[in-house]
């Protein structure tokens, strides 16, 4: 969060409230030390000391997606795991749930 000017290779710098407040977020979903509902979900069984840097790499996500193909993970229309929102068309709405996806060709 100190260098968002060069976040896994991108400028994704914020305006100092918003980052105070993602700041705040990943303090308390934090794997090891974290409180919340979430981060006990996300982040579960996990020392600090070995949590993945990104959440596509979580066993929970994996497990969340197992029922897709490796494939579907490089088509044009995705890029990466990352690109939530590629099926997840509510994502920016923080809306995850089956309901809400839909895998582009
Ligand atoms: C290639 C399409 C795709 C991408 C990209 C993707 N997801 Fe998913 N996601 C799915 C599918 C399909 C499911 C499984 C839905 C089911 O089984 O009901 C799912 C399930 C989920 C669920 C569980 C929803 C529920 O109600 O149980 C969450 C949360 C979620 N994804 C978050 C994310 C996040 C965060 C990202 C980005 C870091 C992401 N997904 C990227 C397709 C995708």
């Amino acid at each position: 969060m100190a260098r968002l000017g060069k976040h896994f290779g991108e400028y994704a710098r914020l305006d100092p409230v918003t980052q105070a407040d993602i700041l705040h977020f990943l303090e308390i979903n934090a794997a090891g030390t974290g409180s919340s509902r979430i981060g006990r979900r996300v982040m579960k069984g996990m020392n600090a000391k070995d949590a993945p840097l990104r959440i596509t790499e979580t066993r929970w996500f994996v497990r969340e997606h197992d029922d897709m193909a490796r494939s579907t993970w490089s088509r044009k229309s995705v890029g990466s795991a990352a690109n939530c929102a590629a099926c997840h068309h509510q994502a920016e709405q923080a809306r995850f749930d089956e309901h809400a996806i839909r895998i582009p060709k």
